[in-house]
């Protein structure tokens, strides 16, 4: 499995960055145990049903607060308190903030010290994020808004996460895609092709697309326009204008130095000119086309071996620009600028005007 030091990425073996921890319609109020960024944590809900994630072992003596089926705690249902969990060992019981609150056999002393670690999380559009940042600071940008979620009335149906699984792969070959115009052919199905570009905004990172298709386009619509953009190092959206508008969704997020976990997702603008059954209907096969678009990417990276330096020709994306854009993720935040300001900037690889009309209509 080829690691973040092999491909010189930065000092930080994670990003720092907003990621994907769970479909949130599966995260329940029990707590469980989630794996991401070599270590174990504890995800639950509190009694409003808020999302919570603290690091998985007790200060008091190191228990698991998420592995344990036999503490007469976790058989009598009092591991959640209001939006406090308690360790099944001893029975001390952590606040929201991490701070120790209760101890059954001591209501006179409780150490300050003992405090659980707490993550920043978020609950929004059908997943639930994480902020994870090596040097424990608080989030530099903001998590995306993914905005069409709340605008059904406008006539956007939500998506529903795919999870493709976990791949033994660095997310770096993932976010490669991002320069990588040679593939849109073969892999994607693309031709007669119009435009290609990448830009890159500090954290922000965007490819620009129009083609025409092997099956998403005729019957008037000639060229598939596509945005696509990383708010990050891990979240991908994508606004496609096609046959209906749609707004894709891929995460990404390290289990381990070398593996990651993915997600994809969809979600569809479509008429109210049918009952909703048949919109959903509409939506999630317009979904798994989406899906299936993705797994031909997939199935590359499934089977590849890795890649630590492009053999870049002058046809290509700027790869080597992406990578530059990436490290920033991997490097100390009083770094990252040092990274934004040697890519910032747009790079044409293919064409020269964008068809700016197709992508209003
Ligand atoms: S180890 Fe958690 S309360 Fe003792
Ligand atoms: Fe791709």
């Amino acid at each position: 499995m080829a690691g973040t030091q092999d491909y010189k990425l930065g000092s930080h073996i994670f990003p720092r960055g907003w990621f994907m921890i769970g479909d949130a319609s599966k995260m329940g109020a029990e707590p469980t145990t989630v794996h991401f960024f070599g270590k174990d944590m504890v995800f639950y809900r509190g009694a409003s049903g808020k999302a919570h994630l603290v690091h998985a072992y007790c200060p008091h003596m190191g228990a698991h607060l998420g592995r344990n089926n036999t503490s007469y705690i976790v058989r009598d249902n009092e591991r959640v308190e209001g939006e406090a969990i308690r360790c099944p060992f001893h029975g001390w019981r952590f606040n929201e903030t991490g701070q120790c609150d209760d101890i059954p056999y001591s209501p006179d002393f409780i150490p300050k010290a003992a405090c659980l670690k707490t993550y920043t999380v978020i609950e929004r559009a059908g997943a639930i994020w994480m902020w994870h940042d090596p040097e424990d600071g608080a989030p530099t940008h903001d998590l995306p808004a993914f905005d069409c979620w709340d605008k059904e009335e406008e006539g956007w149906v939500r998506w529903v996460m795919d999870d493709f699984g976990i791949l033994d792969l660095h997310p770096l070959e993932i976010v490669d895609n991002m320069a990588d115009f040679g593939h849109m052919t073969p892999i994607h199905g693309s031709r007669d092709l119009v435009y290609f570009d990448n830009s890159f905004e500090d954290h922000v990172c965007v490819q620009r697309f129009d083609a025409g298709h092997r099956t998403l386009t005729g019957n008037g619509a000639e060229v598939l326009s596509l945005d696509t953009w990383y708010e990050g190092p891990s979240i991908l959206q994508a606004k496609m204008y096609g046959a209906h508008p749609s707004h894709m969704l891929i995460a990404h997020t390290p289990i381990e130095d070398g593996r990651v976990q993915v997600w994809h997702a969809l979600m569809v603008k479509l008429p109210f000119d049918a009952p909703q059954e048949e919109r959903v209907a509409t939506a999630r096969a317009y979904q798994k086309t989406s899906f299936d678009a993705f797994a031909q990417d997939v199935d590359i990276w499934s089977n590849k071996e890795a890649c630590f330096n492009p053999m870049q020709i002058p046809a290509d994306g700027p790869y080597g620009k992406v990578r530059i854009w990436y490290r920033q993720f991997y490097n100390p935040r009083a770094e990252a600028e040092t990274f934004q300001k040697r890519v910032n900037g747009t790079v044409v690889t293919y064409g020269t005007e964008r068809p700016a009309e197709l992508v209003e209509a």
